[in-house]
């Protein structure tokens, strides 16, 4: 077998952890979340959560890939000796496979969104108008190349594909989005959107709703239960700090997420000032695609001069976003192919983006029924239900000792913090009781 590969420095994995996690999920759909659920409230709940429910799981996630050193198929039959527990690599496979699956959709929108920026800009106003309609041509066009920039990424394998490109991105989208943040904050109407977005409206910090999006918001964002972290962390050196390296993971992706928020919500007001409708007919602000496709746009029409390069600014802010995190969903299927089979990461690239790309036009001929359904089929349900097996899996399967010898590689006194004394005992119980009591609530109503 092909030697694994292996991230070349701490800084290099951080960089691609962080860019797996941040992706659309921090800078669409974090800020869609807190437009549709009671501004501040739902930034408090979300953040207690990542703590208490998804920090802890990322970080099991983490440990059963460095310990396994292999793809996620094969890692749980290794801390379990027990081989039907390869069903939950299988199954995350499957997931992010589908995710990849609508998350090319969404990457390719985002290309044609930005590729129509720049052609009204030099005057190519037919294509301009071209790739902003919503038809089965652009839509399968844009898909097929946010699919190729992905695979041409992942085909160079790990230190000279993944982390290459992130240690890369990253900078060009923290660059970016500051940019953004400081031009959007001085317009006309934006102070309003920054207190919407800094004081809760304390009624919905109990919602349970609330609750459950932030939870199927905190999976989603730190790309959890389907492998992707479990692969990150298979090719992390046995000497680095897991602890500390997980926390900074999960610490950037909030802080985009932050700042995300800082960016959108401020300006919804700055549309709103400029004569833009930001609600609904039931009085909400508007979200979802409507929120980046129509309040934003509508925004961004207005700006005329060196203003015009806002727009591109921004869709390619979520761009670079998209690609960092597809990468690292491709990864998950393409390192099973390459270890189990072929061995030939180009070819496995190939078949496995080739399938997907599959998935991703089953999707576009039926778009109405199928996109939000595998969107909440995946995202809803499928990772937190994940996230629940990998909690009881590594909480009451494996053993304590083998846990504890990993975990103290490149860490040698944990055993005396406070780390080591809540993390396991909480993952055994409180992590499980709170997706299990989540998911009850969201059945009854
Ligand atoms: N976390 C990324 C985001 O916020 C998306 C992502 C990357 C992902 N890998 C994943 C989501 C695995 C779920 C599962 O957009």
């Amino acid at each position: 077998m092909a030697t694994r590969g292996e991230f070349s420095s701490k800084f290099g994995f951080v960089m691609a952890a962080a860019g797996s996690a941040v992706g659309l999920g921090n800078i669409w759909g974090f800020p869609t979340q807190v437009a549709s659920n009671g501004g501040a409230a739902f930034v408090f709940v979300y953040l207690v959560l990542t703590f208490v429910l998804a920090y802890p799981v990322l970080m099991a996630e983490l440990l059963v890939g460095r310990y396994a050193k292999s793809n996620s198929i094969d890692a749980y039959p290794k801390i379990t000796n027990y081989k039907k527990s390869a069903f939950l690599g299988v199954w995350g496979t499957l997931t992010v496979s589908s995710i990849l699956a609508f998350y090319s959709i969404v990457g390719g929108w985002l290309m044609a969104w930005a590729l129509h920026y720049f052609t009204s800009l030099i005057g190519l106003t037919a294509i301009a108008a071209w790739l902003v309609e919503f038809s089965f041509e652009r839509n399968i066009l844009f898909t097929v190349l946010f699919s190729i920039l992905t695979l041409l990424i992942v085909r160079q394998g790990v230190a000279a594909g993944i982390e290459r490109w992130s240690v890369r991105l990253m900078p060009i989208l923290l660059g970016l989005m500051s940019i953004l943040i400081v031009y959007v904050g001085l317009q006309r109407g934006a102070s309003e959107g920054w207190s919407v977005f800094i004081f809760p409206n304390f009624s919905r910090v109990f919602d349970i709703d609330l609750a459950i999006s932030a939870m199927g918001q905190a999976f989603f964002s730190l790309s959890l239960g389907v492998g992707t972290m479990l692969i990150y962390g298979s090719y992390l050196s046995k000497s680095e700090n897991m602890v500390s390296i997980g926390a900074l993971v999960a610490l950037v992706d909030v802080g985009v997420a932050i700042l995300a928020g800082a960016l959108i919500i401020p300006a919804m007001y700055v549309a709103q000032a400029s004569g833009v409708d930001i609600l609904d007919g039931a009085g909400n602000l508007i979200s979802g695609d409507g929120l980046v496709f129509t309040v934003l746009p509508a925004l961004f029409d207005n700006m005329r001069g060196l203003a015009s390069l806002v727009p591109i600014g921004f869709f390619t802010l979520l761009l670079v976003a998209a690609l960092t995190s597809s990468i690292s969903m491709l990864e998950v299927p393409v390192s099973y192919i390459t270890e189990r089979k072929s061995g030939d990461r180009a070819k496995a690239c190939y078949w496995v983006a080739g399938a997907i790309l599959l998935a991703s036009l089953i999707i576009l001929l039926n778009f109405d029924a199928l996109f939000g359904l595998v969107v909440s089929l995946t995202t809803e349900y499928s990772q937190p239900l994940l996230g629940l097996f990998i909690c009881v899996i590594v909480g009451w399967f494996w053993n304590r000792n083998q846990l504890l010898e990993e975990i103290r590689l490149g860490n040698p006194e944990i055993e005396i913090t406070l780390f080591w004394k809540i993390w396991p005992v909480y993952l055994q119980f409180v992590c499980p009781l709170i997706i299990l009591l989540l998911f009850y609530h969201s059945f009854q109503s």
